[in-house]
């Protein structure tokens, strides 16, 4: 399978980056990272150039890395700076590659594509997650052994929440919601669902204080090129506009392993009830269960039965709620033959 490799994804939560060497494998790449004593985060191939041992398998002191195999030393830039062996000659190629990277949101982004092309501010906005002062929030990290665009298309078609969360998130009013797909560009699209004067989940309606009550709803889902997120989810009173209701924001950032596996980042903020310590509590393992209990069974369960296919239109049917993973895999593959040809030119 292949990815989009001028792009940004996340690599980890930057709390899970310290100083110790952590290990994750990103595209079907082994990427190698840690903290310097100076709070810079470091992402290089974790490969060692001399007998291909993992480095993650070595130690870290003074922001050097040395492999636990031969003794190789390298610095943070990825270059063999010592070679306890022989005559302790370095040779020309004795360096590993180094990842462009950005903290942004609380993630430690990559940039798995060339270099020259990485630009921060092309990371997609997740303003919830940088304003601590007004959002409380909650967040995880799973694996998954499904690929990433299994899961991408698990959030862009939300109509089987009515079903696979039917005892938590679930309600009658997800899957016939009026449903509009919008495109703002060739790296963004847009699904948002309106759920007019109904009921909503009983997990929801207890968060947003609104048990056994008829509200409008809406789930909106904004998709950025390659598999990053955000949804915004809210409720208010039926009639009454969104502003004068509740919104909680989450986000949904899928990072490919390999073909068939991949990292999954998610957050969600609440600028309600945030005082409420144990509801945090109570939403961190609610929210957990649905997506480990529920969402990865599933979406792993798929992926068995695919093998090594993958979905085509030819071999499916598809559904009013496909709308948006249509588009988006249709864009996503585009993006993937246009960049290949690129850098066949290259
Ligand atoms: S494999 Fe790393 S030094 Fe030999
Ligand atoms: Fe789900």
């Amino acid at each position: 399978m292949a990815f989009l490799k001028n792009a940004w994804y996340v690599a980890a939560w930057s709390d899970e980056i310290g100083p110790s060497l952590f290990y994750r494998r990103i595209l079907g790449e082994p990427v190698l990272m840690y903290r310097t004593e100076g709070g810079v985060a470091i992402a290089m191939s974790d490969r060692c150039p001399h007998r291909a041992a993992p480095l993650h398998r070595g130690s870290l002191k003074n922001d050097i890395v040395q492999c636990g195999y031969h003794g190789l030393k390298f610095d943070t830039s990825g270059s063999c700076i010592f070679n306890p062996q022989g005559s302790g000659a370095i040779p020309a190629k004795a360096r590993v590659r180094k990842y462009r990277t950005a903290e942004h949101y609380g993630a430690l982004w990559i940039w798995m594509g060339r270099d020259e092309l990485a630009d921060e501010n092309k990371i997609p906005a997740f303003d919830f997650l940088a304003n601590p002062d007004r959002y409380v929030t909650i967040k995880g990290y799973l694996h998954g052994n499904a690929s990433y665009q299994l899961v991408c298309d698990n959030i862009l078609d939300l109509s089987h929440v009515d079903f696979l969360h039917a005892q938590t998130l679930g309600c009658d009013a997800t899957a016939t919601a009026r449903t509009k797909v919008l495109q703002d560009s060739n790296t963004t699209v847009r699904c948002e669902r309106w759920m007019a004067d109904n009921f909503q989940g009983p997990l929801l309606s207890a968060l947003f204080e609104r048990v056994n009550q008829r509200v409008d709803a809406w789930v909106d889902v904004r998709w950025d090129a390659p598999s990053n997120m955000l949804l915004l989810y809210g409720m208010t009173d039926v009639g009454a506009s969104r502003a004068a209701g509740r919104e909680i924001p989450n986000a949904h950032l899928i990072t490919p392993e390999d073909d068939r596996s991949c990292h999954y980042f998610w957050a969600s903020g609440r600028d309600f009830r945030v005082a409420d310590t144990e509801l945090t509590q109570q939403l961190q393992v609610g929210v957990e269960m649905a997506f480990v209990a529920e969402d990865k069974p599933m979406i792993e369960a798929q992926q068995q039965m695919l093998g090594a296919s993958d979905l085509t239109p030819v071999d499916i049917i598809l559904l009013e709620g496909d709308a948006a993973t249509t588009r988006v895999r249709r864009l996503l593959g585009r993006l993937i033959d246009d960049e290949l040809k690129t850098e066949l030119n290259h």
